[in-house]
């Protein structure tokens, strides 16, 4: 976003600017659940009034968005006054910064007496997720769930006491011997498998999606009708304590880790990945090892919350206007932006399928640049309502393709105009652009489009497919304007010597072109069908086809009904097949594929049996009976798909010695059949799930 280089150099000027955009910001985030710009802008532009602020004191004032703690309650809910103040925290928004906080904290206390701060008895730091939801103080007394208000403004917040009486993940009777009174602190958030659930269900109603867990768990609080809040889902992980009267003879509670502990007793949620160290190299390890694996958590995190363990010690060290000086937030690469949409465009794919996409004002989200970003088909667009101009928010989370979220429609240009699906093709040729009733894609239909050809010619030699080296696409793209490849026969027919004439090359890499299309020729025959660039059907289709009929002529001859009887092709791309060799102009194709000696015969027929097919079985932990590649050939020698990762898709998690927490607890979240050795040679004999293992409870 251009509003930082936009700010006036005058210091006091800019201050003024930053902090109006900051009271604006943080009462649509605080007050209305309505940001329009992603948490990470807020924390850029904060970070910039507290560095102005530190370098000119004088301009400091107290009623500052960074002296003050969250919003004002909003007139929805009553307001409830916190005896014990919910503060907020201090931010480090890199390594450095988080480096110098440590050395801060541990010189402070250096200067108050505390000496051996290394080793046992030294400072204690625990490290906790930092849970991307909304704080939370709930009360108990006696026992019993008696009150729960959101945060406010860390001395006034508000009443939401119906609505987290109807989610289930808060309980309403403590464990153990209950204090008199206890504020349990902590965040309800939203996990990731009811948030994609409830955006399944958005889009299949036609229905814009929710933007992420944090918006739609503070919208889903902020319920009139507080059923509607127990309905969605909502969970609680306890971090803090609030107020407490624990009654004469409790144990004391000391440090951070008893009163977590203490929590624990008492039947609340508190998050397993918290650990505690001495040392600062450690703290940095731990932050660093979620950088990378945040996503396998079944929740959301924007960074680590640091806190010194010993009370005594957070006490001395003491608290500023805002935050504890005993605690500090890691925080996350953002995984928002907003950036301008310079324009929609249209991309045709090698099957001719016309998909919208946005071009953007490059922007660097969860550590990597996006300029582009796909919006599906025209329908998405509709529902996202965005159009050329707008300034929209971007997400990357993890390995996921970046998304348009939607627009920021309170920065909408007045001229803007909704954005119209093109009716004919970009390229040269200008074909109509149709769109099949009942399908949400358009397609181009032309034989002779360019787009396409480059599309289908570069997926033929990609690595998933034939994989000839040097045939990448910039250079299918040259070889197609020097007008030598019309087909994905060509490639093996034309003279590659021509090219010895042609800027930038050599007689060696013309050599190893050659070669390495020669090479191709000996791929398999599921690997050459998959590059034929046949509607619908993807790699897993082509080698099922290969090794169930045998050779491409088995293929090509095939009906229908033959091609919709194999396990794992259905009768779309039964009849998708079919009607792409039953096309003379396919045929002569695969006669020239034919002649240049490319390979026609499927693998020999394995002697294990299919019995996997379709399934996707998820290992974790260690088996006594396999290696790790072993079990992965063992699934996918049967037909079946072994990834990483446990989605709605896995048939089933096979579970051994040392599993994976996330694994283990997003396999019972979404019920998916846990198996252990036993169970897992029984599934690799029959090919069927042993009866009772589907409702494991882990
Ligand atoms: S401790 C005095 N611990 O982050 C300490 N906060 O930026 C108060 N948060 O308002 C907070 N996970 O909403 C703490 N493990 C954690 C947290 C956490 C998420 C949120 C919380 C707080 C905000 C501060």
């Amino acid at each position: 976003m251009s509003f930082l280089a936009d700010l006036p150099d005058d210091p006091t000027a800019r201050v003024e600017t930053l902090r109006d955009a900051l009271r604006r910001y943080g009462a649509e985030y605080y007050e209305q659940d309505a940001p329009t710009i992603p948490d990470s802008e807020y924390d850029q532009l904060a970070a910039e009034l507290r560095r102005i602020e530190r370098e000119h004191p004088e301009l400091l004032t107290a009623d500052s968005p960074t002296q003050l703690v969250g919003g004002a309650p909003s007139s929805l809910f009553s307001e409830v006054r916190h005896r014990v103040p919910m503060m907020s925290l201090d931010n480090a928004m890199d390594l450095d910064e988080l480096r110098e906080w440590g050395e801060r904290t541990r010189r402070r206390l250096e200067d108050l007496g505390y000496d051996r701060l290394d080793g046992g008895d030294g400072v204690r730091y625990v490290c906790e997720l930092k849970i991307d939801g909304l704080a939370m103080s709930i009360r108990y007394e006696d026992g019993r769930f008696v009150q729960a208000a959101t945060r406010g403004d860390g001395r006034v917040g508000e009443d939401v006491t119906a609505n987290i009486a109807r989610v289930a993940g808060v309980p309403k009777r403590l464990a153990g011997t209950a204090p008199a009174v206890v504020e349990a602190r902590g965040e309800i958030y939203m996990p990731l498998v009811v948030f994609e659930d409830l955006n399944g269900r958005q889009v299949a109603a036609g229905k814009a999606r929710y933007a992420n867990p944090r918006n739609t768990a503070a919208g889903s609080l902020r319920q009139k009708d507080p059923s509607v809040t127990g309905s969605r889902g909502l969970e609680f992980w306890c971090y803090q304590l609030g107020e407490v009267d624990a009654g004469p003879g409790a144990t004391r509670i000391e440090s951070h880790t008893d009163a977590l502990a203490w929590l624990t007793e008492l039947g609340l949620p508190t998050n397993p990945e918290t650990r505690s160290f001495t040392d600062l190299d450690e703290v940095y390890a731990f932050c660093t090892h979620w950088i990378e694996h945040r996503h396998d958590l079944a929740y959301e995190i924007d960074g680590i919350v640091i806190k010194v363990d010993q009370l005594q010690l957070q006490r001395d060290l003491g608290v500023t206007s805002k935050a504890p000086r005993w605690a500090i937030a890691f925080k996350l690469p953002p995984e928002e932006r907003t950036t301008l949409l310079r324009d929609i465009g249209v991309s045709i794919g090698r099957t001719g399928k016309a998909t919208p996409f946005a071009i953007l004002e490059p922007v660097v989200v969860s550590g990597s640049t996006v300029g582009m970003a796909t919006l599906h088909n025209e329908d998405q667009v509709r529902v996202k309502d965005v159009r050329p101009g707008d300034t929209v928010i971007v997400r990357k989370a993890g390995d996921v393709i970046p998304e348009v979220v939607g627009p920021v429609l309170a920065l909408r240009p007045d001229d803007s105009v909704e954005w119209v699906f093109p009716a004919t093709c970009p390229c040269e040729l200008a074909a109509p652009l149709v769109r099949t009733e009942g399908e949400a894609q358009h397609r181009c239909l032309h034989p002779d489009c360019p787009f396409q050809l480059w599309a289908r010619l570069s997926h033929f030699a990609s690595r998933g497919a034939m994989d000839i080296e040097g045939l990448g696409e910039k250079q299918v793209e040259k070889l197609i304007e020097l007008g030598l490849l019309r087909d994905v026969a060509d490639i093996y027919t034309f003279d590659l010597d021509v090219l010895l004439d042609q800027p930038g090359y050599q007689q060696r890499s013309i050599d190893n072109l050659r070669a390495a299309i020669e090479t191709s020729k000996s791929r398999p025959l599921g690997n050459l069908l998959f590059g034929l660039n046949i509607v619908h059907l993807g790699a897993a289709g082509g080698q099922v086809l290969a090794t169930a009929l045998g050779s491409m002529d088995a293929i090509v001859d095939a009906d229908v009904e033959q091609l919709a009887a194999i396990d794992g092709v259905g009768p779309v791309i039964a009849a998708s097949v079919h009607a792409f060799f039953a096309d003379e102009a396919n045929r002569a194709l695969i006669e020239r594929l034919r002649s240049a000696g490319v390979n026609f015969t499927g693998p020999d027929r394995p002697d294990v049996p299919q019995n996997l097919v379709g399934m996707t079985i998820v290992v974790t932990g260690s088996l006594e009976g396999f290696t790790r590649d072993g079990v992965e050939a063992a699934i996918k020698d049967r037909g079946g798909k072994s990834p990483g990762s446990v989605s709605k898709k896995t048939t089933a998690v096979v579970v051994g010695a040392d599993p994976g927490a996330s694994k283990m607890s997003k396999a019972v979240e979404l019920g998916v059949p846990v198996l252990d050795e036993a169970g897992f040679v029984h599934l690799l004999e029959s090919g069927e799930i042993p009866v009772g293992e589907a409702d494991h409870d882990g």
